[in-house]
């Protein structure tokens, strides 16, 4: 079953929780969507995980498009959504709509994710009006790092929780059809995804929330710089690929890899008429 906005609103409608992973590639963004994930975000996390930067901020829409398009290519029945990276939305409406526009036609994403809260109102509104459905992200906005002083839990104090409140609302009343809450107390998300009538999906923001995300190679243990709090390792990928690489190397040095299954034959008078 093809997921789209109002198959995920209808989950939320019904209680049933929504699985997202992010994914940046076409081989994994297959095998996510065989296994019946709901909804594949292409994150800027990539920038993290597969460029090995320190933070999100340098990704391009250059990298955008280049990974939507082959999560996209890989994906028959998850809802992709792809995110916009720093300054393609911040800097104008005009920019928002453009660069969203882009991530759609060239990424062939269904959606796209912007970071902000009533400040990206405008940018939401418009973005939706121009038929492109819009993910809102609050709390711990990590294209924000630098404002916020580092990668914190967001929404503790009262005045910053009624401000996580009021965003909550303002995105939904702008358009957005979700909302991902990032490093939220688990008993505010709760709160703010009983006030919304849009699914929210967590992500270190407890059980409460319609759904959740997870970068995929934090899941399976194959990112090994730091671990937040809020990962857990679903499998060991990781050590598996290690031993893998390492059992390959062993074969290739004891001369066993490649076999002679794995070897393409030719007639031996053809190669007697080459001495
Ligand atoms: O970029 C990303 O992967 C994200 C999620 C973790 C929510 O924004």
């Amino acid at each position: 079953m093809k997921h789209t906005v109002s198959t995920v609103q209808k989950q939320k409608e019904r209680g049933e929780k929504i699985a997202m992973l992010t994914a940046y590639d076409y081989s994994t963004a297959k095998l996510m969507d065989e296994s019946g994930i709901d909804m594949i975000l292409v994150g800027d996390s990539l920038g993290m995980v597969m460029l090995g930067y320190e933070d999100t901020i340098s990704v391009t829409m250059a990298d955008m498009i280049h990974h939507t398009a082959a999560v996209s290519q890989g994906t028959k029945d998850a809802l992709v959504v792809a995110d916009m990276p720093f300054m393609s939305y911040q800097t104008s409406v005009y920019d928002a709509v453009s660069n969203a526009g882009r991530l759609m036609k060239e990424g062939r994403c269904q959606a796209v994710k912007l970071e902000g809260g009533k400040a990206l109102c405008p940018q939401i509104k418009a973005i939706t009006e121009a038929s492109i459905p819009v993910v809102a992200h609050i709390g711990l906005t990590p294209q924000s790092v630098n404002a916020l002083g580092g990668f914190k839990v967001q929404g503790k104090s009262e005045e910053a929780a009624r401000k996580l409140i009021e965003d909550a609302k303002a995105v939904e009343a702008a358009g957005a059809f979700a909302v991902v809450l990032e490093c939220v107390p688990a008993k505010l998300a709760a709160m703010i995804s009983e006030m919304l009538t849009i699914p929210t999906i967590g992500i270190g923001s407890g059980g409460g929330c319609d759904g959740q995300v997870l970068v995929y190679q934090d899941m399976l243990a194959m990112f090994s710089d730091f671990k937040p709090k809020f990962v857990k390792h679903f499998a060991d990928v990781g050590s598996m690929m290690k031993s893998g690489f390492q059992a390959y190397m062993e074969e290739v040095k004891a001369g066993s890899f490649p076999a002679e299954e794995h070897t393409f034959r030719i007639d031996d008078d053809v190669i007697e008429k080459l001495y």
